[in-house]
């Protein structure tokens, strides 16, 4: 488990992260169970990297990142914004989801034009992250960021914020429609059937073992769900049923006005 050794900024984003340099040398968007939308995000974002890479899926990697008191004390920017006044950030065990290389080197875009998106190298990655989106019924749009490697001429996309994964702090599965697609409906144009969702659905119908996220869970923080195991049992044996859904959750979005699949015949 690495330790934050030092804050350096807060991100955007309504969960208002922190950018931490930690003992790993890696450093990680951090996200705080104080954080003003919820302490199950962090819960969500722990289960969502699990589930996303079991599933073959370009998520940064997570970690639980140890933020000790003195760190927290002496760090007086690692603050929230609140409606009145700003609260500072507490001690203990945060989520972290890893920064894909040094901030000062690495320039990482929340958006990209559409022109420029089109040729990012793991453009299909979005049709998986959509099996995704719909097996968790994420309630946030799906979101991504971008990043060259070195050496790299092409963008290359990660999938972040899990946060709403199971509607939030609900950890129910509102489903709709519309529910978790990309804003620039370009990403989809090569959809022409579910067959082209198909590499995700089989690896979630038939390859994904349900020890994967047993595991996963058995290695989180229990103050992130509040010590509340049986929610948690119960989040997880939806998941699992779930999982046989998804085809006909994808196929829902489908004949929806935004018709996000103009090239589905
Ligand atoms: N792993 C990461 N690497 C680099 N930047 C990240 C990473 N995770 C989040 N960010 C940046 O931090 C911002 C806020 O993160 P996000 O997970 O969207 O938080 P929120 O739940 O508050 O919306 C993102 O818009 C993105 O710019
Ligand atoms: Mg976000």
């Amino acid at each position: 488990m690495p330790t934050a050794v030092e804050h350096l900024r807060r991100m955007r984003g309504g969960a208002q992260p922190q950018l931490m340099r930690c003992s790993d040398d890696g450093y990680y968007v951090v996200k705080f169970l104080d954080n003003p939308q919820h302490p199950r995000v962090l819960a969500n974002e722990w289960l969502g990297a699990a589930l996303g890479t079991s599933l073959g899926l370009p998520v940064p990697s997570a970690a639980i990142v140890e933020v000790t008191p003195a760190l927290a004390e002496r760090s007086e920017d690692m603050v929230i914004q609140l409606a009145r006044g700003r609260q500072r950030l507490g001690a203990g065990r945060q989520f972290g989801s890893r920064y894909p290389g040094h901030p000062d080197q690495l320039a990482v875009y929340d958006f990209l034009p559409d022109e420029v998106l089109l040729e990012v190298e793991n453009l299909p990655d979005f049709l998986g992250m959509l099996v995704f989106d719909k097996w968790t019924c994420n309630t946030n749009g799906r979101q991504a960021i971008f990043y060259r490697s070195p050496g790299g001429s092409r963008f290359r996309a990660l999938m972040i914020d899990q946060g709403f994964c199971f509607n939030a702090g609900e950890w129910d599965f509102p489903d709709a429609p519309l529910r978790g697609l990309y804003t620039r409906a370009c990403v989809y144009h090569a959809v022409t059937g579910i067959r082209s969702f198909e590499p995700w659905l089989e690896r979630l119908e038939s390859r994904l073992g349900e020890r994967a996220f047993d595991e996963a869970a058995s290695r989180m923080p229990p103050e992130w769900y509040n010590f509340d195991q049986e929610s948690l049992d119960r989040l997880l044996d939806r998941l699992w049923s779930r999982r046989r859904r998804v085809r006909d959750l994808i196929a829902a979005a489908k004949d929806t006005y935004r018709q996000p699949f103009p090239n589905w015949k």
